[in-house]
């Protein structure tokens, strides 16, 4: 028997539309232009985000020019978030002026990156240590800019200690028009599961504000899931695009008619692996070497090996230049 269907319903952040209430969520060393464009190609990705910037290297001069080359949304991807990272109120708020002078459709606040270098100077998840400190931000950002201001958080900074909930209310207060929830504590990092309850809970306190629910979203009957439990507005997908720009498509072809698609066939993955790799190259600021360096872990994740075999990722892990990439890749494309 098929899976009941669920709508996907548009929804908006502030005046900004979204199509497809699926969202691509914000990954360091992943979410540059290039692979936001590709799950935009792919279809039914709703919103993308850009991985995070850092609002105090924006306020000198040197450190601005190394964050500029950062700056990589364009307006085809339109609406594409940009996410900030601090936790000084008015370096926030300067920064989020700069980001939208340069053409972001919504800022967004990072309350949940819990690494050491985030987190210690007391930005991203660590702001969720003091509902105040992270409201005055909010407010700060919201004041200095005229586009949709939303924040991505985590269920709390200690274990066992949801601040998400009072402070979602506090956000929406202080006037963010979204609210993303990771539901995870920042101690948890990627390790146990996600409780989505507190996703629920965040969207019974909230009157306006719509929720975007995060964690563990890998198939389109997880995401009917989330729906259907937390009664969140939009989900937010990170991992499970990673190698698999099209889960998008996938999660909306089974949100519609309860049914799963088959994944793309070899031939067409290692295409778009081919297309990741020409549109970084194309796209990012980095010399051919750094940009293949860092292409190495991104495209060895689309599955490529015959099942039992690791040869394909064996070599990809290894490529110098584009051309080797080319030369991997474009056998398997023509089988
Ligand atoms: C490699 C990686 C980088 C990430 N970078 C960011 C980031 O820059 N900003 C952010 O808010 N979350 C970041 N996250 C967290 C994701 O946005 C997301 O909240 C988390 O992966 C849970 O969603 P998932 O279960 O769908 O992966 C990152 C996650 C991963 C795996």
């Amino acid at each position: 028997m098929l899976a009941t269907t669920t709508q996907l319903t548009p929804f908006s952040i502030g005046d900004v539309t979204i199509d497809t209430p699926l969202t691509l969520a914000p990954m360091a060393g992943h979410t540059h232009y290039a692979f936001r464009k590709l799950c935009r190609e792919q279809g039914d990705c709703g919103l993308v985000t850009t991985e995070l910037l850092s609002s105090s290297a924006m306020q000198n001069k040197g450190s601005f020019k190394k964050t500029l080359t950062m700056f990589d949304w364009h307006a085809d991807e339109f609406p594409v978030s940009v996410q900030l990272f601090g936790s000084d109120p008015q370096e926030m708020a300067e920064a989020a002026k700069i980001i939208v002078d340069y053409g972001a459709a919504m800022i967004d606040i990072n309350m949940g990156c819990w690494v050491p270098k985030v987190a210690k100077k007391g930005g991203g998840a660590a702001l969720l240590r003091d509902v105040c400190t992270a409201s005055a931000v909010v407010e700060a950002v919201v004041k200095a800019v005229d586009v949709p201001v939303t924040v991505k958080v985590r269920s709390g900074f200690e274990d066992g200690v949801v601040t998400a909930i009072p402070f979602a209310k506090a956000a929406e207060d202080c006037g963010a028009k979204a609210i993303a929830v990771h539901a995870r504590f920042a101690g948890q990092g990627h390790s146990g599961d996600a409780d989505w309850d507190v996703i629920r809970h965040v969207k019974e306190i909230v009157s306006e504000m719509p929720v975007i629910g995060n964690g563990d979203i890998h198939t389109g009957a997880d995401a009917k899931r989330m729906f259907e439990e937390t009664g969140c507005d939009a989900v937010m997908i990170g991992r499970a695009s990673l190698g698999q720009p099209w889960i998008f498509q996938q999660v909306a072809h089974y949100l519609r008619t309860g049914e799963d698609l088959p994944p793309p066939s070899r031939s067409e993955r290692a295409r778009l692996a081919l297309r990741h790799a020409h549109l970084t190259l194309e796209h990012c600021n980095l010399r051919e070497s750094q940009a293949v360096l860092e292409l190495r872990g991104q495209i060895s994740k689309y599955q490529l090996d015959e099942p039992g075999s690791v040869q394909v990722r064996n070599r990809l892990v290894r490529c110098d230049t584009i051309a080797d990439i080319d030369a991997i890749l474009q056998p398997i494309i023509d089988v």
